[in-house]
């Protein structure tokens, strides 16, 4: 079988190759997407990380495609629908990397809450040992909210009990056995919002909860909160947090997902050869307002990036292709 990895780092190569030695494999550096679709590409298998972007013009130019191997949690990246009309599986990699994301979420609360970012920031710039404007606040004892308590929201409320925060949850598929053992309640999304000192988001990003924050809810946040978001950016309307943090309804958000962030990681290309629609500029013109803001911190779709999982994504992606070619797929996307 010919197998095309995108998004490849070199220390990946020798790991593939040697573990497919039967097979054609070949390694790509870039990314895939419309920009960049072959012509005829014989490949049975493609595997692809966030950074590519696997559309029907792109699964059109593999004739033979039979499965596309998402080296990630999240698939928002892969049109599953045009994959499903051709037959073409499509898998992914549950559960790589839980503390990994959980443990960047609490990196990015406590940036927030005791403002370590403009601390090491001032003395690097300006050698000003001056604690002026640097008072932050506790976690103990603040309340958390989780929006989404699956494999990373579960780890982030397990860091956050050992911060002693209370800890509220919103998910429309709640756990009571797992909030009963640790101490948790499950609240409507309004209630969250609410109550909470912190919010951080960790459910994926589904046609139902595109927008999930927007301008009809941003309201209901407890005055002077912190938005964190390491999930995907679509679920938070930009200019909605845009101008909540103007508002001063939230005091601060660390964001490592944006809404539209391959477009706004290769802007020029974007405006040379997209055709953006006006609701896509806005956006573009939103996270650049989010960029500039003191009180935003915004970090390159980073969390899921430790060797340890990076290690476990590329051996569970083997796995899945190993069992789809011996006829019993797993993993995979329904
Ligand atoms: P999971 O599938 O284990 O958990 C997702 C949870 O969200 C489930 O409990 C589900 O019931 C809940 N959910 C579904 N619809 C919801 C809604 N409308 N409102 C609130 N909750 C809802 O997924 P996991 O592994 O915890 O990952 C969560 C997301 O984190 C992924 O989908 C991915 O987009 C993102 N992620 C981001 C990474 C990064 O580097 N920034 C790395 C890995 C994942």
């Amino acid at each position: 079988m010919k197998i095309t990895f995108y998004d490849c780092e070199g220390w990946e190569g020798e790991m593939i190759k040697s573990r497919f030695p039967e097979h054609e494999i070949i390694l790509k550096k870039e990314a895939l997407n419309d920009e960049s679709v072959p012509v005829d590409d014989p490949s049975d298998i493609i595997s692809v990380f966030v950074s590519s972007k696997v559309t029907e013009k792109v699964l059109n130019g593999f004739p033979n495609l039979k499965l596309v191997v998402a080296r990630s949690t999240g698939y928002d990246h892969i049109d599953r629908e045009a994959c499903a009309k051709r037959g073409i599986v499509v898998s992914y990699v549950p559960g790589y990397g839980d503390n990994t994301v959980a443990e960047f979420a609490f990196g990015l609360i406590l940036m927030l809450a005791r403002k370590l970012y403009p601390a090491v920031d001032r003395i690097k710039e300006t050698s000003s040992f001056s604690q002026e404007g640097l008072r932050g606040f506790d976690l103990k004892g603040k309340t958390i909210g989780i929006i989404g308590t699956g494999r990373i929201g579960k780890e982030a409320v397990r860091i956050a009990k050992g911060f002693g925060m209370k800890v509220v949850a919103f998910d429309p598929y709640p756990d009571a056995a797992f909030a009963a053992a640790a101490e948790i309640s499950y609240l409507s999304l309004d209630e969250l919002l609410g109550s909470a000192d912190v919010v951080s988001i960790h459910c994926p990003l589904i046609p139902e909860t595109k927008h999930l924050i927007n301008s009809s809810n941003i309201g209901k946040f407890k005055r002077g909160a912190y938005l964190v978001n390491t999930a995907r950016g679509g679920i938070v309307e930009t200019q909605a947090l845009a101008e909540a943090l103007r508002s001063g309804i939230l005091a601060g958000a660390a964001l490592d997902v944006l809404e539209e962030e391959g477009e706004i990681k290769d802007e020029l290309g974007f405006l040379a050869h997209g055709h953006p629609s006006a609701e896509e500029l806005k956006v573009l013109l939103g996270e650049h307002v989010l960029m500039h803001m003191p009180n935003v911190l915004i970090t390159p779709h980073n969390a899921f990036n430790s060797q340890e999982a990076l290690e476990r994504i590329l051996n569970t992606s083997f796995e899945n292709i190993e069992k789809f070619m011996a006829g019993a797929a797993v993993n995979v996307v329904e």
